[in-house]
């Protein structure tokens, strides 16, 4: 960073933008293997969430990669630098007043550890899709694993490159056997009791008739 880049002060804060959407800025970082169901799981999770009111915005992997971050590849470096621009991008959303939804890989502990301190311990729900690998290599909804196994795609996550499973999550989702409304109901049932203070996930219309 540049030594001459002098940080502006700003009258409308973060606490104003989020007093004004009624909610609880925060970010629910979602983390597990390709094809795990971190995208399915975000969307359904974004959909609850605006059914109750709230202001939200998602983040996902394949999406951002043709965008913000289409230089980056998957090598060890890039995926740093993948995850710590989504990081930073959160940082800016919850800034924002919204409550944002993230969904990528995000391999490395060290890595969705600077997304905690990028984005604020406070702010910062970090939710293992636990995936077991031979399920999403029978999934395999892309393609993908396949590919890998072939020696077409190099540093394919599961296959040759690591996938550091959270050691303690804030939630961890076992998608086994479960229904998709069942495991939004266990984030969202997390968020109530996290953030009942703040009113995170009732229904606004329902809080204003009380
Ligand atoms: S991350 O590791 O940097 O967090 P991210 O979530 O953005 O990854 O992107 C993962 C998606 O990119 C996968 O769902 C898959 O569709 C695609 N992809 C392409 N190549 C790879 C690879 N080598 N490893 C993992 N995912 C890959």
């Amino acid at each position: 960073m540049s030594s001459h880049v002098v940080q502006q002060l700003v009258d409308v804060d973060a606490a104003t933008r989020a007093r004004l959407k009624g909610q609880k800025p925060v970010a629910i970082w979602l983390t597990g293997l390709s094809a795990s169901g971190k995208s399915t799981i975000a969307n359904a999770l974004e959909v609850a969430l605006v059914e109750r009111g709230r202001h939200t915005y998602l983040l996902d992997g394949d999406n951002v990669r043709m965008g913000l971050c289409r230089d980056l590849g998957f090598t060890d470096a890039d995926r740093e630098e993948n995850i710590r621009r989504i990081a930073e991008l959160g940082r800016l959303f919850v800034d924002a007043g919204l409550i944002v939804v993230t969904a990528f890989i995000s391999p490395f502990r060290a890595d969705r550890a600077l997304a905690r301190t990028i984005i604020g311990e406070d702010a910062f729900v970090e939710v293992f899709v636990d995936t077991p690998l031979d399920e999403c290599e029978r999934r395999d909804p892309k393609g993908l694993y396949g590919k890998a196994r072939a020696g077409l795609i190099k540093n394919f996550t599961g296959i040759d490159s690591a996938y550091e499973a959270p050691l303690s999550p804030d939630i961890r989702l076992e998608t086994l056997g479960r229904s998709l409304p069942e495991v939004v109901r266990q984030i969202l049932g997390y968020l109530d009791e996290r953030f009942a203070a703040t009113d995170l996930t009732t229904s606004r219309s329902a809080a204003n008739r009380e």
